[in-house]
């Protein structure tokens, strides 16, 4: 059995389904802060907060758990600058009592979501693994301090992590059975689509001067379903004894502000506002993953990088919202 934690959230359910498809007996522990129940459409369910760990100690046995991928975590970067003991303690303390039952039962494979945001600043693009880790918001630390706890645990003791840095993770399940619920998410897409259902007026472009082609800022967006196939394959890499390891996954390319919404308004045919605005502090001009190290080891092939085939999978997920606003 794997153990999904955060497994009702957006890129959780969509491992959890394709876990599931290639064969996997899931299990999803979640306190659905963020989750939803309606996105654990696979395997089991368990209600349970990672700040309990009593509650964690009752999945590990009412379960034989192999392996754990972990996805809970709070992810608002501007909220954990205004918050960071929110963050600090869901995102490392809380990580702190899963490790501890893994231990206990001696389950020794540990798949983490980690970020692109614990790298700061670019100093160079694309980002490789080699890259600088200097991150500038708590959020990007908690996610580092995490990386730095799995590497002294795997020194001392037995267990393997595999740690997967994502860059933006976009789009829905092609199929439209899962996908980003609704006002759960500050990322672009989910945004320029708010706009397109109505739930928000308008769609700022927070610095129109940058040196990129189109003067906004280029993102490197990676389709969710794209990700949950690197998570099975480093569930196998660490199934047939792969050694802990650290890998970033993107796209490579990197869409602009501007096309996302251009893109945005062709794909749902409605015309929203969109407002220039002024540059965001900390907001690099260009951020794209060198992800050649998940390709060579983990034989991963990205396959959904179009930014119209991600924009049409989110706005198919997406308009479903349209009714309740
Ligand atoms: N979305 C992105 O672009 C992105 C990029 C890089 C990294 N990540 C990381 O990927 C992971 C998943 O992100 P997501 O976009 O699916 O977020 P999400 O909010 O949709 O999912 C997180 C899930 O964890 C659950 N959860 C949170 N705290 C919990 C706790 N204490 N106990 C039990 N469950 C808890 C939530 O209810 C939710 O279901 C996060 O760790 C996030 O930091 C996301």
């Amino acid at each position: 059995m794997i153990l999904i934690v955060g497994g009702a959230g957006y890129i959780g359910s969509h491992i959890n389904k394709e876990l599931t498809k290639q064969g996997f007996k899931t299990v999803v522990f979640d306190n659905l802060s963020s989750g939803k129940k309606e996105l654990v459409k696979w395997g089991e369910f368990f209600q349970g907060d990672l700040g309990n760990i009593e509650e964690i100690r009752k999945v590990f046995k009412d379960y034989q758990i192999e392996a754990v991928l972990h996805f809970a975590a709070f992810k608002a970067v501007g909220e954990s600058v205004a918050d960071p003991q929110k963050y600090y303690l869901n995102n490392v303390s809380n990580t702190l009592n899963l490790f501890k039952v893994m231990r206990e039962n001696k389950v020794n494979k540990f798949i983490f979501s980690s970020s692109a945001a614990t790298f700061g600043n670019p100093q160079y693009i694309p980002i490789d693994e080699k890259h600088p880790q200097s991150p500038i918001n708590p959020y990007g630390e908690t996610k580092l301090i995490v990386e730095h706890i799995m590497r002294d645990y795997s020194a001392a003791y037995d267990f393997r992590y595999v740690a997967l840095r994502y860059f933006n993770a976009c789009g829905a399940d092609l199929e439209g059975e899962t996908g980003e619920w609704q006002g759960s998410s500050s990322n672009l897409i989910p945004l320029t689509l708010d706009a397109a259902i109505g739930a928000r007026e308008e769609i700022g472009i927070f610095g129109t001067d940058y040196p990129t082609p189109d003067g906004t800022c280029i993102r490197d967006y990676i389709h969710v379903t794209d990700l949950a196939e690197a998570h099975v394959l480093a569930l196998k890499y660490l199934m047939e004894g792969g050694a802990s390891d650290c890998f970033n996954l993107g796209n490579g390319k990197g869409f602009s502000v501007k096309e996302v919404v251009d893109m945005a308004k062709k794909v749902t045919e409605i015309d929203f506002k969109v407002t220039p605005k002024d540059r965001r502090a900390g907001d690099p001009p260009e951020l794209i993953a060198d992800s050649k190290k998940a390709k060579e080891i983990l034989k991963w092939e990205p396959k959904y990088f179009d930014l119209e085939t991600i924009m049409k999978s989110a706005w198919n997920w997406h308009k479903q919202f349209k009714k309740t606003v």
